[in-house]
């Protein structure tokens, strides 16, 4: 069945667009339709049920400047009617690995949001193409579904 998919991007140096970029295709090759959001607000998906949230991580294990402002509206949201994949891009030679899309994980668990699976970590050490790895997961999650 087709859906309607909001991917909501953190990225500071476009890493985690790209991922959000070949999930779209990928989705749209599918037959579902996609927003992407790159400046994310609450007004603008909180009556969209089906969340990708794609963040990287910055600074001391911190989200994205383009994505805070979003994560702090959520901390008093209700998303009980939410549905959400997270996916993750780290770099595991910080002790902070992924803790921005962690982070974003415990805070839609807390604010009722259904998490469809675990927050999938991406170590860019590993791989250098992270949206390869990205779509093959999501697909793999897409067809187990
Ligand atoms: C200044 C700086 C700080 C970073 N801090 C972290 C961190 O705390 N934890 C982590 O897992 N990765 C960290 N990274 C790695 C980025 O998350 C990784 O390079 C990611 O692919 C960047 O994605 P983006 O281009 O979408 O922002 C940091 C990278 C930079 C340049």
């Amino acid at each position: 069945m087709s859906k309607h998919y909001s991917i909501i991007v953190g990225s500071m140096l476009g890493a985690s667009e790209y991922v959000a970029d070949a999930l779209a295709k990928s989705l749209i090759n599918m037959g579902n339709t996609v927003t992407i959001h790159n400046t994310p607000t609450l007004e603008d998906v909180k009556d969209e049920p089906n969340w990708i949230v794609c963040t990287s991580t910055h600074g001391a294990g911190e989200l994205p400047d383009n994505i805070k402002p979003f994560a702090k509206a959520l901390e008093t949201a209700d998303l009980s009617k939410v549905n959400a994949f997270i996916i993750g891009l780290g770099d595991t030679s910080y002790d902070t690995y992924c803790f921005g899309a962690l982070m974003m994980e415990n805070l839609l668990k807390s604010r009722g949001a259904t998490l469809e699976a675990s927050a999938h970590l991406i170590d860019v050490l590993e791989h250098p193409i992270p949206e390869d790895e990205a779509v093959m997961w999501f697909e793999r999650m897409l067809e187990t579904a």
